[in-house]
C-alpha cells in the first residue's frame, strides 16, 4: 500500500461518521493486521497523534497490531459460555494448536484469541472461525472443527451442515420485513431488495440461508460488482457505514428477527458477511 493508497483510503473517509475507524478497518483488510508503518501513515495524513490512533487500534478487538494466521479461532469466554463449558473448549483447542490465546501457530494456519461475550449467549459455549459460528461446542468436536477449518468453511453442503440456518430479517431504517416468502431460495423464503448497478435498476432475492450464497436477480449481476441495495418498502439506500474486512466494499446491514444483525457484503461473491446475534446497532 502506498502513501496515494493511504491519501486515496482517508479521503473516502474523511468527515464522514467513525472516520478513523473505517480506514483502520481497510488497512486491516488488506494486510490482515495493522502495520506500524501504515499507523505512522495515517497520523501524519491527519495530523492525529500516534498515540490517539494506537489508542483506538488496541481498543477493538477487531483489530490486531501483530500479523494473524490464515484462520482466526475466537472462543467465548463471557459468562454464559464460560458455565457451559468455555474453558475447558479453549483448554482443548489450545492443546490440540500447541498455542496459547493471543498466538499463532508456527505454520501461520491459526490465530487463537479468547472474547467476552459474541451476543448468542442461548447457544454457548460459541467458537468462531472465520466468521463461522460453532454452537453448543463439545471438547469432543474440537479436532473436526480444526480440521474443517484447515479444508476451508466455505465449503458448505445446504442441508447437512449444522451451520447453516436461516435467517430472518428486516430493514436496518424502517424495520419492515425483507422476506420474501413467493420467491424461496434453497427451499426457504428469501430476503428481497431493489438493487442498482451501473446504468440498471431492478431486484435481487437472496437465500436467507446463513452459510449460503445463492442468490436471484432481474438483471445478471457480474461477479464482483458491488450493488447498491434498497429497502423495496422506504427505498432507503441500505448500505452502512463499515467495510468488508475480506474485500473492503461497504457492507449492508439487516436487522435479525428475535435479535441481532447480519451484514452482507454490497460486493457481488464475497463471501465476507458477517453475523451477529447479539448486537442491534447499525453504522
Ligand atoms: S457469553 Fe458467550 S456468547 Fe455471550
Amino acid at each position: 500500500m502506498c502513501p496515494e493508497e493511504i491519501s486515496r483510503i482517508l479521503e473516502e473517509h474523511k468527515g464522514k461518521q467513525g472516520e478513523l475507524i473505517s480506514v483502520l478497518e481497510e488497512i486491516q483488510a488488506r494486510f490482515g493486521y495493522l502495520p506500524e508503518d501504515k499507523l505512522r501513515a495515517v497520523a501524519q495524513s491527519t495530523g492525529r497523534s500516534l498515540t490517539d490512533i494506537y489508542g483506538v487500534a488496541t481498543f477493538y478487538k477487531a483489530f490486531s497490531l501483530t500479523p494473524r494466521g490464515k484462520h482466526l479461532i475466537s472462543v467465548c469466554l463471557g459468562t454464559a459460555c464460560h458455565v457451559r463449558g468455555g474453558p475447558a473448549v479453549a483448554h482443548e483447542i489450545q492443546s490440540q494448536l500447541g498455542i496459547k490465546a493471543g498466538e499463532t501457530t508456527d505454520d501461520n494456519e491459526f490465530t487463537l484469541e479468547t472474547v467476552n461475550c459474541l451476543g448468542a449467549c442461548a447457544l454457548g459455549p460459541v467458537v468462531v472461525v472465520d466468521g463461522h459460528y460453532f454452537s453448543k461446542v463439545k471438547t469432543s468436536q474440537v479436532k473436526g472443527i480444526l480440521e474443517r477449518s484447515r479444508i476451508g468453511l466455505d465449503r458448505i453442503e445446504i442441508g447437512t451442515d449444522d451451520r447453516v440456518f436461516p435467517i430472518d430479517v428486516s430493514c436496518a431504517r424502517c424495520n419492515h420485513s425483507l422476506m420474501d416468502p413467493e420467491h424461496p431460495i434453497d427451499g426457504y423464503p428469501s430476503i428481497r431488495v431493489t438493487v442498482s448497478f451501473g446504468d440498471k435498476h431492478g431486484w435481487m432475492t437472496i437465500s436467507s440461508l446463513w452459510g449460503s450464497y445463492n442468490v436471484s436477480s432481474l438483471h445478471e449481476i457480474p461477479l464482483d460488482t458491488i450493488v447498491n441495495m434498497f429497502c423495496p418498502h422506504c427505498h432507503a439506500e441500505l448500505m452502512g457505514g463499515s467495510r468488508c474486512g475480506d474485500c473492503g466494499a461497504p457492507m449492508v446491514p439487516m436487522i435479525v428477527r428475535g435479535g441481532g444483525l447480519v451484514q452482507l457484503c454490497a460486493r457481488r461473491g464475497c463471501k465476507g458477511h458477517i453475523l451477529d446475534l447479539g448486537g442491534t446497532s447499525v453504522d
